[in-house]
Formats: C-alpha cells, sequence, structure tokens
C-alpha cells in the first residue's frame, strides 16, 4: 500500500516498528509512553532528546528555542499573531493560496494585516515575484507560508525582510530540505506530515521574539512563558513528541536534511516529468514555483478523475484525492514516501494513460 496522503500522512515503517516494540513497556520501565507523567525523568528524557535530534537535524542557532506545543498550525495563525503584533499591531502578509488566506483572516483580528503580495489573480499558481512586494519596514513581521499544501506552490528561495523578522508556516516542507534557520524569526509547523503524529505543533522562536506577546495570549500558547518552561507550563502532547522524536532519529540516521533534500526532489521531478509529457495530464502550477512535496495535477478531461481514483484504489495507491479547494490530483511525496512509491504512481499512471488515449479532451469539450 503506498499512501499519498497530504496529512495525517504516511509515517516510515521502521518508527512505527519501534513504536510497536516499546508500546507497552518504554525502555523497561513497565508502562507506556501514554502513561507517564508529563514531569517524570522518563519523560523529560523523550523531550530532551526529541530536542537534541531536532537542532541537529535543523542546525538550530544559539539564539533560537524550540516549542512542543499543542494546537495545530490553524490555531497558531492567531498565537502568532498575538505574539508577535504586540508592538506595532501591523504584519505584512504574502497570500499564496489557500492557508495564507486563512492565515490572513486569522491576524486580522489582533491587528491591522498588509497584504504585501498575492497571486489570487493567477489561481495560486505561482508565488509572487518578491520585487514586487510592497513591504513595511515598520511592520512586527512578515509572514509567508513556506509550501501551500492545497495549491501545490512552494517557495524554492526565501526573500530577506531586513529588520523585519520574517514568520513561516512550514506545516508540510519543514524537514524535507535543508533551510537556514537563521533566515526566519520564527517558524510553525504542525506534525502530522513530517514530524509524526497530529497533536503537535513545533515552534522555531528566535529569543529576540519571546517576549511581545499581547496581554490577551493564553498562557499555555505564550511563546515566551513556555521557552522558559520548556514547553511544560500545561500537559504537552507527550506521545507525539516522542513518536517526532524517533522521526528525527530516522533523519539523521538517513543522512540529515541534504540528504532528505536531494532524495525528494529527485522524487518530484520524476512525477513531474510524467505529468507534463503525457496528454492525458496536466499541471496548472508555474514550473519554477512547483512543490517538491505537493504535486497537484489534474487530469485533462475531468470526468477521467474518480475513475482514475478508484483505479489508483485496487492498485494500493490511495489518498490522491486533491484538497476541496483545488479538486484534481495530489500526490504528497513527503519523507516517508518511499522512491518505490513513487514508480509505482508513474506505473500507474503510465497504464492508465495507455488504457484511455485519445481521451484526452478537456472538461468543457467533454462538456460539449
Ligand atoms: C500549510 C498548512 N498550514 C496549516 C495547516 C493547518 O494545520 P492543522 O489542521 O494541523 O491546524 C495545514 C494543514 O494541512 C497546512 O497544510
Amino acid at each position: 500500500m503506498y499512501n499519498f496522503s497530504a496529512g495525517p500522512a504516511q509515517l516510515p515503517g521502521e518508527v512505527l516498528s519501534r513504536a510497536k516494540e516499546e508500546l507497552l513497556d518504554w525502555h523497561g520501565c513497565g508502562i507506556s509512553v501514554m502513561e507517564m507523567p508529563f514531569s517524570s525523568d522518563e519523560y523529560r528524557e523523550i523531550a530532551d532528546a526529541a530536542y537534541g535530534s531536532l537542532s541537529e537535524l535543523i542546525g538550530l542557532p544559539d539564539n533560537y528555542h524550540i516549542l512542543f506545543l499543542q494546537g495545530g498550525a490553524y490555531a497558531h495563525f492567531a498565537i502568532v499573531a498575538m505574539n508577535l503584533m504586540g508592538g506595532q499591531a501591523v504584519a505584512d502578509y504574502v497570500q499564496t493560496g489557500h492557508w495564507s488566506t486563512r492565515a490572513i483572516n486569522e491576524a486580522k483580528r489582533y491587528g491591522r494585516v498588509n497584504v504585501v503580495a498575492s497571486a489570487e489573480s493567477s489561481g495560486f499558481n505561482n508565488i509572487p515575484v518578491y520585487d514586487d512586494w510592497t513591504l513595511d519596514p515598520k511592520a512586527d513581521y512578515c509572514h509567508i507560508t513556506t509550501n501551500e499544501t492545497a495549491n501545490g506552490v512552494q517557495f524554492h528561495r526565501f526573500p530577506d525582510t531586513g529588520a523585519v523578522p520574517l514568520v513561516a508556516d512550514a506545516t508540510s516542507d519543514f524537514l524535507t530540505r535543508q533551510m537556514d534557520i537563521s533566515q526566519f524569526g520564527l517558524l510553525y509547523v504542525s506534525a502530522q506530515k513530517n514530524i509524526g503524529p497530529t497533536g503537535l505543533t513545533v515552534v522555531i522562536i528566535r529569543d529576540d521574539l519571546l517576549d511581545k506577546a499581547m496581554d490577551i495570549t493564553p498562557s499555555v500558547f505564550n511563546y515566551g512563558l513556555q521557552a522558559k518552561n520548556n514547553s511544560r507550563i500545561n500537559t504537552p502532547p507527550t506521545y507525539s513528541v516522542y513518536i517526532a522524536g524517533l522521526v528525527f532519529s530516522w533523519l539523521l540516521g538517513r543522512g540529515g536534511l541534504t540528504v532528505m533534500e536531494k532524495i525528494n526532489a529527485g522524487k518530484a521531478e520524476r512525477l513531474y516529468e510524467v505529468i507534463d509529457a503525457d496528454d492525458l495530464f496536466h499541471c496548472t502550477v508555474e514550473p519554477a514555483d512547483r512543490s517538491m512535496v505537493n504535486i497537484c495535477f489534474e487530469l485533462k478531461n475531468a470526468s477521467l478523475a474518480e475513475d482514475f481514483l478508484r483505479e489508483a484504489n485496487s492498485r494500493g495507491i490511495i489518498n490522491l484525492k486533491g484538497h476541496g479547494v483545488r479538486g484534481g490530483i495530489r500526490a504528497s511525496l513527503y519523507n516517508a514516501m518511499p522512491a518505490e512509491g513513487v514508480d509505482a504512481l508513474i506505473e500507474f499512471m503510465q497504464d492508465y494513460s495507455a488504457g484511455h488515449s485519445g481521451k484526452a479532451i478537456t472538461g468543457a469539450e467533454s462538456d460539449s
């Protein structure tokens, strides 16, 4: 079975096997990780190890903290604003698709949001050219979505926003490539794509941004307070942190993010090549801005989409249905998707195309 879900997504088989072995009794302590008090020495060991291996993976600079919180990125759309808009109450946002639009709508509750660039008029098929952004030098931060999971566009280069901290929702491509953390003031990530099970939100924050929260910020979502208390002022998502730690070790064991980036780029390139070469398929995202991890495409004859998905399922190739806002097909190629999964998908697409030659008419034509 190959699971192309956009999230919650496939986890590495080795990680699940290890979790299974340790499920009832973690390292001989007699209880499951799920049953441990979060103040226990055992849980501290688990959380500290996860923190350590994540720091090593991303090359965490000394002046940053990692927080293991709850809420999901959707909650942090608001929580980021509450934590960082305590100064001018002004932030710049770049609108690149479904998730950045939601981030904008949440942030608006807490201050003035300038949408400094938007790809809405192109149907979110590209990343707006940086030179055209109209940044406010006094903004509290500038927000981007590094990869739009629903639309299949991705930043392949990050803007230099000068003294204004760059803040990023990196939910769907964090750990799939090398990133220079020092380019960002803050990154936040829901776990369920490349980190582990749902329930955990990882926040990486530069220390000078830790004390800017508005008074209305709930204590458990006050980044400064959580940093001072090792993300333990309330019950952390302990089991998710444990699995995340196993995933971080798995990634280190594979050679780290430079290696993963190469593997992931190879998987994506092969799939886009097939989409572009075959008359049955079509990708509307501009080539320079295409996502390496959420490959969104359509069947030119839209009426075949349901049949395509059914056939794929019958071959054990599952969860290819595109996001509701965009429709079509979406193959998510996160870290845990092996190259063989992409081979299987490509083979299926080529077989399907061969069985439907001459049917690559557009949806509009097929309506007539
Ligand atoms: C880029 C991006 N941001 C935010 C979210 C929302 O995450 P959650 O549902 O965990 O709050 C998602 C979910 O898929 C996402 O892909």
